[in-house]
C-alpha cells in the first residue's frame, strides 16, 4: 500500500501453467491483494476463474482475495464464495435484482461488500445504497476480456464518484478494473481511484517481469 492506494493483481492475467510461482512473486513484491474474476458465459461472453481454483489459491496464500462476480443472479453464490475464503466481494448492479439485500448479506458475513458498474451504468444507481458499500468497482472497459483499451468517459465517472463520496463524507473505496496501464494509472489515481487491478496492461506484460512491473507501478503512486 503506497499513498493509500491498494495495488491488486488480476489472477486471470497470470500464468495459469505456473500460477503458484506468480502468486509467490506477487507476495514477495508487496502486492496488496489478488483480484479473482468469475464469469458465467452469460453476463459476459467469456468464462473466468472458478470456485475450485479459489479454494486452492486460498490454501496457499494469506493475501486478501477480492472476488469480482461477472455472473447473472449472484444471490445463489454469495455464501459459496465467502465460504471459499474471499475477503471482499463485488457483483454487478446490471445483473442482479435485490442489490441492497445482497450487499447486506456480504457484510453480515464480515466480508467487504462492493458493487461493480459497467461503463454505461450511471452513478445514480448508487444513490440509495451508498451506506451499504465498502467499495465501488468502476469498470473502465466492458467486462469479460483482458487487453481492451480504456473507455475515456470512465475517468470522468471516477471523479464524479469521488465528489459524491467526499460530499457525503463516506468511507468508500473506488476500484478500477480494465486497462490499468502505466499510462492510465496516474489519471485514475488523480480522479480518485484507491484500489487498482493490474492485469495485462501493467503487472503481467510480456517483456517485463512481475518485480519490474510492480516497481514501475509503485513509482507512479
Ligand atoms: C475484465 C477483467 C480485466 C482484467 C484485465 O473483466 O476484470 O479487466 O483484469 O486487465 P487488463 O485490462 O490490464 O488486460
Ligand atoms: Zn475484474
Amino acid at each position: 500500500m503506497k499513498n493509500n492506494i491498494a495495488l491488486g493483481a488480476s489472477l486471470m492475467c497470470a500464468n495459469y501453467l505456473n500460477l503458484e510461482h506468480d502468486i509467490r512473486l506477487l507476495e514477495e513484491n508487496g502486492i496488496d491483494y489478488l483480484h479473482f474474476d468469475v464469469m458465467d458465459g452469460h453476463f459476459v461472453p467469456n468464462f473466468g476463474l472458478n470456485l475450485d481454483l479459489l479454494q486452492k489459491v486460498r490454501k496457499i496464500t494469506t493475501l486478501p482475495i477480492n472476488v469480482h462476480l461477472m455472473i447473472e443472479d449472484a444471490s445463489h453464490y454469495i455464501d459459496t464464495f465467502i465460504d471459499a475464503g474471499c475477503n471482499s466481494l463485488s457483483f454487478h448492479h446490471e445483473a442482479n435484482y435485490h442489490v441492497q439485500g445482497l450487499l447486506q448479506k456480504i457484510r453480515d458475513r464480515k466480508v467487504k461488500a462492493g458493487i461493480a458498474l459497467n461503463p454505461a451504468t450511471s452513478l445514480s444507481s448508487l444513490e440509495y445504497i451508498l451506506n451499504d458499500l465498502d467499495f465501488v468497482l468502476i469498470m473502465t472497459v466492458n467486462p469479460g476480456f483482458a487487453g481492451q483499451p480504456l473507455i475515456p468517459a470512465t475517468l470522468e465517472k471516477i471523479a464524479d464518484l469521488k465528489r459524491i463520496i467526499r460530499a457525503k463524507k463516506l468511507a468508500i473505496d473506488i476500484q478500477v478494473d480494465g486497462n490499468v496501464s502505466f499510462e492510465n494509472i496516474p489519471k485514475m489515481v488523480q480522479a480518485g481511484a484507491t484500489m487498482l487491478v493490474g492485469g495485462t496492461s501493467s503487472l503481467f506484460l510480456k517483456d517485463l517481469s512481475i518485480p519490474e512491473a510492480v516497481q514501475i507501478v509503485n513509482n507512479l503512486l
